[in-house]
């Protein structure tokens, strides 16, 4: 893929990359049209990254539906699909590891502890290995676009981190390759997730700013939906990730909850989307 890579580039071609782990679905579509758009070629990549899941997370059934994967992102037009295997990444001598810092720490990454470093391992070997100009990323995972973000900035990485908006199902839920684990019950709950953070983000742009206020606004919209448990909920800064006191436009509302064993994830950037 390297070689591949860098001939594009050498013959002046820019590669848009879009890294993935495959069961993909329209959120991940969006990614590669929009590199398609924007560069001569794209490289899709196709890898369940082991260093990112937890030893209690679903590493081992997470769905791997490769041929299915491969007519779709061959339908949108992608120049190359890499699908490495496990020890072309982690060889058996392979011992280095990023450490993204206090940022890793906070939200997804104290539920997912070492989470973050995986991701930003694999993203800093996938990066090398496909040579992208751009390279796309979806706002549903906030969290890891501000630590990719950190990561280029501070090994200086040449590449644009492109932030894509989230592609949501009619009834709001936020399309996931982990949503196939819902049962029917559990899929007609899911999308009060995304309307309780819609309902504090409208609150937002008819004046309420108090943070607390707005989480509370969320949060009691949970509450009253049995088989939800809320893991964190709040207002929060769209670079720190710290806690204002008063949101402003571009504060970001982030939510996780389990519903059953599964956990979902959102966020609505406030005041900048229409509602
Ligand atoms: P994965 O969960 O497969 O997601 C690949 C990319 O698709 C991520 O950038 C994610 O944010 C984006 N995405 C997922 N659902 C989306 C939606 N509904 N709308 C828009 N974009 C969406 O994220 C990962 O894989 C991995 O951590 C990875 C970056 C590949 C590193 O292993």
């Amino acid at each position: 893929m390297q070689e591949q890579a860098i001939a594009w580039r050498h013959a002046g071609d820019d590669i848009g990359f879009v890294p993935t782990m495959g069961a993909l679905h329209a959120g991940h579509d969006s990614l590669v049209v929009r590199a398609r758009k924007e560069n001569q070629r794209v490289i899709a990549s196709i890898f369940v990254n082991p260093s990112q899941f937890g030893p209690n997370e679903d590493f081992d059934t997470y769905p791997r539906p490769f041929d299915q994967d491969r007519a779709r992102l061959e339908a949108l037009g992608v120049d190359a699909i890499f699908h490495p295997p496990v020890d072309q990444i982690y060889p058996p001598a392979f011992k280095t590891r990023v450490d993204p810092g206090p940022l890793a720490e906070v939200l997804e990454g104290r539920s997912r502890p070492g989470h973050f470093a995986g991701v930003l391992t694999v993203v800093l070997k996938l990066f090398n290995l496909t040579q992208p100009k751009r390279a796309y990323f979806g706002q549903k995972d906030f969290q890891q676009v501000v630590l990719v973000r950190q990561l280029v900035r501070d090994l200086a990485l040449p590449v644009r981190i492109v932030a894509v908006p989230t592609v949501r199902y009619p009834d709001g839920l936020a399309m996931s390759s982990r949503n196939a684990y819902l049962d029917p019950s559990q899929r007609e709950l899911a999308p009060v997730v995304h309307q309780a953070i819609t309902e504090a983000a409208r609150a937002f742009t008819t004046g309420e700013t108090d943070a607390a206020r707005l989480e509370a606004l969320a949060r009691d919209r949970l509450t009253a939906t049995a088989g939800l448990a809320l893991d964190y909920l709040a207002v929060i800064d769209d670079t720190t990730l710290s806690r204002p006191e008063r949101a402003i436009p571009g504060s970001v509302l982030v939510i996780a909850v389990k519903l059953g064993l599964i956990r979902l994830i959102d966020n609505v950037v406030l005041g900048a989307e229409r509602l």
